[in-house]
This record gives structure tokens, sequence and C-alpha cells, in this order.
């Protein structure tokens, strides 16, 4: 088998709670350093990722200082960087900020939910709004689900969802109860079109994969702090410090999309496989 190797990239962070300049984050995570970590693997990456995306809660507090400061970490990646709210930002205080960043500066709504398209080499990124003001659940709505449909219907390359909300249960139960709440129709737009490879979320803080309406969702660990995996319906609302990772989806003509989970952290190695003593591996 010949695999063709014009392979498009794109990265996928998520959940950065970016806090003004020099606060932290439920006073022990460090979200804004571990963010700058986060890109500083991203840039050490090479062949560097085609595209970014931000899944969403890229802020904690929704403050005009903590896009400012949001923008000043993105803006040291030099390929387009993908933003779209999640229940921790505010829709409207994001759009401002990023007003001049790709896909955002061609949206086709100028207030309200915030959604658009963009073409990231073979693939096409279709980044939606989950997010309600003042809730912590998910909701699409019945307008950008129409959109959704549509702007589907209009091209039939591969296209990649993100959407903050993952539209399923988890067995997180206190996460399942604020996922996103429209889901049986978000299914209904998604199962229409085959061409959708894959649905990329945020909000659990954890990788998970899932099927979900004839694609694959895969769910990206946050570049901070991670929730507690822990299936108890008295499971308490904690979070702890597993290793950060992001998203590498990468699009092979002929495979599809493959995901790789990356970890921010440099972990001891690169040994090389020297045979040991006496050892003969296979085919020698
Ligand atoms: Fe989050
Ligand atoms: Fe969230």
């Amino acid at each position: 088998m010949n695999w063709d190797y014009f392979m498009t990239i794109l990265a996928q962070i998520t959940d950065l709670h970016l806090r003004p300049r020099g606060l932290t984050c439920y006073r022990v995570s460090d979200t804004n350093n571990l963010a700058e970590r986060a890109i500083r693997a991203l840039l050490a990456l090479s062949p560097r990722p085609d595209a970014v995306v931000v899944t969403g809660d890229i802020t904690d507090g929704a403050d005009a200082r903590e896009y400012a400061l949001a923008r000043h970490i993105l803006g040291r990646l030099p390929m387009p960087v993908y933003v779209l709210p999640g229940n921790h930002d505010s829709s409207d205080t994001l759009r401002a900020a990023f007003s001049d960043y790709p896909g955002i500066r061609d949206a086709p709504t100028a207030s309200g939910k915030l959604h658009y398209t963009a073409d990231v080499g073979g693939l096409r990124l279709v980044a939606l709004d989950s997010s309600v003001a003042g809730k912590p659940f998910g909701l699409l709505g019945a307008e950008q689900l129409a959109w959704l449909d549509r702007v589907l219907a209009e091209d039939d390359r591969p296209a990649v969802v993100a959407v903050h909300h993952p539209p399923m249960a988890t067995g997180i139960q206190h996460m399942d109860s604020i996922a996103l709440h429209d889901t049986d129709a978000f299914a209904a737009v998604l199962s229409r079109h085959a061409h959708v490879e894959r649905l990329i979320c945020g909000h659990v803080h954890r990788p998970i994969v899932a099927g979900f309406a004839g694609t694959v969702m895969t769910l990206a660990p946050s570049t901070a702090h991670q929730l507690v995996l822990d299936f108890d319906d008295k499971a308490p609302v904690d979070f702890n410090f597993e290793p950060p990772a992001y998203f590498l989806h990468c699009h092979l003509p002929g495979s599809g999309l493959v995901s790789h989970l990356a970890y921010v952290e440099n972990f001891p190695g690169p040994y090389p496989f020297w045979a040991d003593e006496g050892v003969r591996w296979p085919g020698e």
C-alpha cells in the first residue's frame, strides 16, 4: 500500500480558562502560564500545523482583559487560529476581541451566535457556538442548525465540525447535566452529511472518544487542569493536574482524519530501539 502523505494538520487546543494577567484560576491553576506552554509546544512541532482551532472556554470569566491576554498569547502562532466560544466565554466579547481573526472576520452573523466556516488545507472547518449567556449548558438553536445544514449541503469536502459542548453523556454525571441540550436536532443535521469526518469538542477537560450521528466525536483535554475521572453519581466537581494535552487532527487522503493526542510537557527520552545483547529482531 502506498500512502499519500500530502497531509493537512489541524491542531486543537481547548479550555485555556485564561485569567487577567497575574491571576490564577480557582486559586491553584496557573492557566495563563499553562496556555503559554501549550503555545510553545505547538511552535516546536515540525512540520507545523496548517491551522489551530481553540474549542472554547478561552477565558474563565469572559473579561475583556482575559481576551486581550488571549490575543497576546495566541498571537504568537504564525498559522491561522480559529476561536469559538465555550460556556465561560461571551460570544459578543469574544467576537469583538477577535474581529480581525480569520473566520470571525467573515462570519455570517454580526451578533448573537458566532459561527463560520474556514478552509484548512484539504479540510473544511465549521465552527459552531454552543454558548448560552449566563448558563453552563450548551444550545445550538434552530437558526444555527439550519445554517449548518446549508453549509454542509453546499460543499462536500471532508468537514470537521467544532463545538464546545459534547452532544452526548460521558458518564461524568455533573458534566452530563451541562452538556449540549439540543442533541437530537444536531444529530439530525449531521446524519444527513456523510462528509462530516469528525466532531471535535472541549468542555469536559478529558480525552474522550465516542460515536455520534454517523461520525466520530473526539473531545480534547485542557491545556490547563483536567477533570477528575469519577463516574459516581455523587462525584464532587473536582479537578487535578493530569498532563495537559492537545490533538493533532491529520487529514491523509485515502485514510481520512487520523487524530493524535499529544502532550504539552516533555517526558524522558527519546531512546533509540537498540537491540539488547544476544537478542535477534525479526527479519535479521
Ligand atoms: Fe472548560
Ligand atoms: Fe466548558
